[in-house]
């Protein structure tokens, strides 16, 4: 059996032997498919990129229909279960377990750059008092470039190693500043005595204690959502990120760029919408008329936090995510919404309008209830996400940066406007 797809032209009659390699025929071949000498040849059509691979990638697995996620290799749920979010960014970045001098040195370089350039405090406080904290994140993280200037050496690996170091120590710092801003409080620093999770606790909530101990079990639920987050293969935003770096800008900007893709409620503005979701929903008895405007359209209401481009069934994150928020609901007490949330996914799950079309709850669709528990607001949420998705981004990024055969992203277009016409002065326009 031949690894090859024979396509027959019509419009010539003419047949072609297409290689196929690792399931995928490559859309460059379709060019010689032409009708004449001068044709442009034949190109493929693929709004979303429903079903285009854009690379090559050794990073995240995933299988939509079983509902599997692995980061190198290694299931989401053992990581969940064993690993802490800076050995699985680790992981993501360097594509093995570290050992245990390797964790060491990781976590020292990570600790010694979470102090952000105090001038980053003043570029802050130009932001407006009630701006939202992803619109400071995303600014402030494109600002860092202008802090670094030898992050656009991004084939001197010595320089890059140093921005990875940069942007994951300081995503957090960043993040509770974005925070304490939009609540009037001072800003914190790092300490860096503690964990990664620990200290992101601390810079958010430490008041005028002198020294801040993070209850043990909310820090835990943190790494694991954080585990969670770290990586997605293709998505809107690491796109973004391997579409903007393709264009050999530093890092910074690429992930300014990657975290706005990540606002959107689409993608990781989804776990803040599932909140504001919830409380318009108000009580379990409105739950059936809600579901009812979801399946008509009405108000264009989706069910946030439910349905996935990849997952055909329940996300695994999801799953990890339900048990953790019995843990943290344990420490800060059960969040009124969760009945709601619970009514919901109950209700949907019988639908037949939810499962034809395979809609099953997504990893946003409880995280945003822990967060709220643990006293965070939802306009954090969507920050929250870019802290432990900048693992992701970066390791894409990388990958994406020293695969030989990629080049400037630059998709085709199909020309549906006018044709050639000349300029009408505007005396003779009708
Ligand atoms: N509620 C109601 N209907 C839905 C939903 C939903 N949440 N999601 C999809 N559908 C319907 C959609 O209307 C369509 O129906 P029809 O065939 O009758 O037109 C069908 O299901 C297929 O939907 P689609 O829009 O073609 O699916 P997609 O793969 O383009 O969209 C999605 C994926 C995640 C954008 C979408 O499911 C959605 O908008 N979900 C709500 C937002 C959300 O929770 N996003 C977080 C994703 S997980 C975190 C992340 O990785 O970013």
């Amino acid at each position: 059996m031949a690894d090859t797809l024979t396509v027959t032209d019509n419009r010539t009659g003419k047949k072609y032997d297409l290689p196929i390699q690792d399931g995928t025929i490559r859309a460059m071949d379709l060019r010689q498919i032409k009708t004449s000498a001068d044709d442009f040849g034949l190109m493929t059509y693929d709004p979303a990129f429903m079903n285009t691979s854009n690379c090559r990638s050794a990073i995240t697995y995933i299988d939509g229909d079983k509902g599997i996620l692995l980061y190198r290799g290694y299931p989401i749920e053992q990581l969940a279960q064993e690993s802490d979010y800076l050995e699985t960014a680790y992981l993501i970045v360097f594509g093995e377990l570290p050992t245990s001098s390797q964790l060491h040195a990781w976590s020292h370089q990570i600790n010694s750059h979470t102090m952000l350039h105090e001038s980053t405090k003043k570029f802050m406080e130009g932001f407006h008092h009630d701006a939202h904290p992803m619109g400071i994140f995303l600014s402030t993280v494109g600002a860092l470039s202008t802090f670094y200037p030898d992050a656009k050496h991004i084939f001197d690996e010595p320089a890059r190693m140093r921005q990875v170091h940069r942007l994951i120590a300081k995503v957090p710092t960043i993040a509770a500043y974005a925070f304490r801003r939009s609540v009037g409080w001072p800003y914190v620093y790092p300490d860096n005595d503690l964990s990664f999770t620990a200290n992101f606790l601390c810079m958010l909530f430490r008041m005028t204690e002198v020294r801040y101990h993070a209850n043990p079990v909310l820090t835990r639920a943190l790494d694991v959502l954080f585990i969670l987050h770290a990586d997605h293969e293709q998505n809107c935003s690491t796109s973004a990120m391997r579409n903007i770096g393709s264009s050999h800008v530093d890092p910074y900007s690429a992930l300014a760029g990657a975290s706005a893709a990540l606002y959107g409620p689409l993608h990781g503005g989804a776990n803040e919408a599932v909140l504001r979701m919830l409380n318009e929903i108000g009580s379990i008895d409105k739950v059936p008329e809600f579901i009812k405007r979801v399946k008509t359209g009405e108000g264009h209401s989706r069910l946030m936090g439910f349905g996935h481009r990849v997952y055909k069934s329940y996300d695994p994150r999801a799953k990890v995510v339900k048990q953790i928020a019995d843990l943290v609901f344990d420490v800060t007490g059960k969040n009124p919404l969760l009945e709601i949330a619970l009514e919901l996914e109950r209700i949907a799950l019988q639908d037949d309008y939810f499962v034809s079309r395979k809609l099953y709850p997504n990893v946003d669709f409880y995280s945003g209830l822990i967060y709220q528990a643990m006293g965070l607001p939802v306009e954090m949420f969507p920050v929250l996400f870019a802290i432990p998705r900048t693992a992701g981004w970066i390791a894409q990024w990388q990958e994406m940066l020293l695969d030989p055969e990629q080049k400037i992203a630059r998709p085709r277009q199909i020309y549906k406007g006018a044709a050639r016409r000349d300029y009408v002065p505007r005396e003779k326009r009708p």
